[in-house]
């Protein structure tokens, strides 16, 4: 029985490896889905030249052609809705998104965070981890809110931290969990096996 393939549309701002692993999972027919549009805020993203490689549109809107946050998520909403996007995929996505695009996404946006929330949210996560001296990390899959890294969470791993990390050695080892537990977040979804009961999120 052939499945429908879920559109997607990955928002980026940077090196775009966690793209990568979801676009090669896609292409491999490990994940029933189609990479609709790749956008970035940042025009010299590697993202957007790794997509383009690949065949897939991208597009790179400037932040500061809008006048307020508000005005800029709704161009990027109109933008996905157009593309026919269902599930807008965050992927080192380096801006909070407001209700301007959340409302028209309810419970569609995901986001990729390097440690286990609600432990170390924002910037330099690993480097948090380290300071603080905890012994595991890892890396999260949530739904997006307004709030920083602070929606439902729908699948965890866990990574030990080593005697000897450096925020580069643990950011490592955690990014090889990333590139495994995103795409399979991503089959999820597009499988329909993900339901959200008020915080609680449940995979059948
Ligand atoms: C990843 O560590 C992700 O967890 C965080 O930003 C980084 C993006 O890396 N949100 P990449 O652009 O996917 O390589």
């Amino acid at each position: 029985m052939a499945t429908e393939l879920l559109p997607i549309g990955i928002l980026v701002s940077g090196r775009g490896s966690n793209m990568e692993s979801i676009a090669e999972a896609i292409d491999s027919g490990q994940v029933p889905a189609s990479i609709k549009i790749v956008i970035s805020d940042k025009q010299e993203a590697r993202a957007l030249e790794l997509a383009a490689k690949r065949g897939i549109k991208t597009l790179f809107l400037n932040p500061k052609s809008y006048p307020t946050r508000e005005a800029y998520d709704e161009a990027l909403a109109a933008i996905l809705k157009k593309e026919g996007v269902e599930l807008v995929v965050l992927a080192g996505f380096m801006r909070l998104l407001t209700n301007n695009l959340l409302d028209r996404f309810e419970n569609r946006v995901i986001n990729i965070h390097p440690a286990l929330l609600p432990a170390f949210p924002g910037l330099n996560a690993q480097r948090q981890a380290l300071e603080y001296g905890v012994k595991f990390s890892g890396c999260t899959v949530h739904f997006v809110d307004v709030g920083m890294d602070s929606g439902p969470i729908i699948a965890q791993t866990v990574v030990p931290i080593l005697e000897d990390d450096t925020e580069e050695t643990l950011a490592k080892r955690i990014l090889v969990e990333e590139h495994r537990l995103y795409p399979k977040v991503v089959k999820w979804i597009a499988e329909g096996r993900v339901k959200i009961e008020g915080r609680r999120v449940r995979v059948d």
